[in-house]
């Protein structure tokens, strides 16, 4: 059995956080959405991981995963010259595949409990595909698959306008090496991508097996700052407290994670929280569900509910500041200039929100 995680695509749903960096890096707990793609291959035996990658994000997610010795894993990256569909990321990865069954596991998405139980089930079931399913609010933004009465999968539709289900196609799929065949004999959609939905749906079509398997755990495709939030909740919730840093004047209650090297002064931190290596916290309140990146600052202001990335600085704010998303060495900062007025420098399709 092999890995395939697909890191190439777009990312224009988290712009501007993804004009600079791949979507699958922005982190959740401060670790990278992709690892725990990865370490969940790595927790089912699986050795050799394929990862699809973009031209122009591909460099950095080679940097942050290496040859996947961190995680017990050997990884192959494969160049997607163009992100035209998840089947035709299957194509590109053909080559790494060969005639393996493998796990696809999409490398935005994040699934509750791993995936050991699915290699397993899909193993000793032997079907031809298997597909995770889950029940969502908002069936027209995702891949659908509606069921007969005995439970059979008997049709896919990616993002449908009028829904035949509401149960969603989640992004991890286990392959036998049919659904090269099945790739080869699609069409584009109307947006232009090689669908996997529609690659499943010649599966069923010409009498395959495709098993369908409901979701228990939470899975959440991070792909919106919304889910990313809630992606973090979820996992801040289930971390081991440890406090390693430097606390000075500072109270620390319930789940928080401190690494070693932040400092802590004059500061409460509520958790679930974690606050990374080289951060400086002064004069600071984190409350709840807040993850706060290697080297940030936070002076004299309060954050919650929020995630920061490396070098994030949140300055003298009055307000508190929550349900935020800050890129790499972003800063909000009270200016004690005349005349009293907000100043911004803002990337392209940044988001504000002022008291
Ligand atoms: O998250 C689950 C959904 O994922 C499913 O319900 C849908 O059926 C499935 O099509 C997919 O929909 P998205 O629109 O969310 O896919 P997205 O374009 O975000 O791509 C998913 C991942 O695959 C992401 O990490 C980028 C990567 N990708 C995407 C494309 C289109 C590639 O590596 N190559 C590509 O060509």
């Amino acid at each position: 059995m092999k890995g395939l995680i697909l890191s190439g695509g777009k990312g224009t749903r988290l712009r501007p956080i993804t004009h600079t960096s791949a979507k699958q890096l922005v982190p959740v707990a401060n670790k990278p959405v992709l690892f725990f793609g990865i370490e969940a291959m790595a927790d089912a035996g699986i050795t050799e991981v394929g990862i699809i990658i973009a031209p122009e994000t591909g460099g950095e997610i080679r940097e942050a995963c290496g040859d996947g010795s961190q995680f017990g894993v050997t990884i192959t990256y494969i160049e997607q010259d163009e992100p035209l569909g998840l089947a035709h990321a299957v194509l590109t990865a053909e080559p790494f595949l060969g005639d393996s069954p493998f796990v696809m596991y999409l490398g935005d998405n994040l699934l509750q409990g791993g995936i050991e139980d699915l290699v397993k089930a899909f193993e000793e079931g032997a079907p031809d595909a298997l597909i995770l399913l889950t029940e969502v609010d908002d069936p027209q933004s995702y891949g659908i698959a509606a069921l007969d009465e005995d439970g059979r999968v008997v049709k896919l539709v990616e993002k449908p306008k009028d829904p035949p289900s509401n149960l969603a196609l989640v992004g991890v799929y286990l392959f036998t090496p049919l659904i090269h065949d099945a790739a080869r004999a699609i069409k584009p959609s109307p947006r232009g991508e090689l669908e996997i939905t529609d690659a499943i749906q010649w599966l069923v079509d010409t009498g395959r097996r495709v098993d369908p398997h409901v979701v228990v755990g939470w899975w959440k495709d991070t792909g919106r700052l919304a889910d990313m939030l809630e992606a973090n909740r979820l996992i801040l919730d289930v971390i081991e407290p440890r406090i390693d840093g430097e606390l000075i004047d500072s109270t620390v209650e319930g789940r928080v994670i401190v690494e070693p090297g932040a400092v802590l002064e004059n500061t409460t931190v509520r958790g679930p929280a974690v606050i990374a290596a080289g951060a400086k916290l002064s004069d600071a309140y984190i409350g709840p569900y807040t993850a706060i990146g290697r080297d940030c600052v936070i002076t004299n202001s309060e954050v919650e509910h929020s995630i920061l990335l490396t070098g994030s600085k949140v300055l003298h704010l009055e307000g508190r500041m929550e349900s935020s998303l800050l890129g790499r060495n972003a800063t909000i900062d009270r200016s004690p200039r005349q005349p009293r007025a907000y100043r911004f420098m803002i990337g392209d399709n940044s988001d504000v929100g002022i008291l």
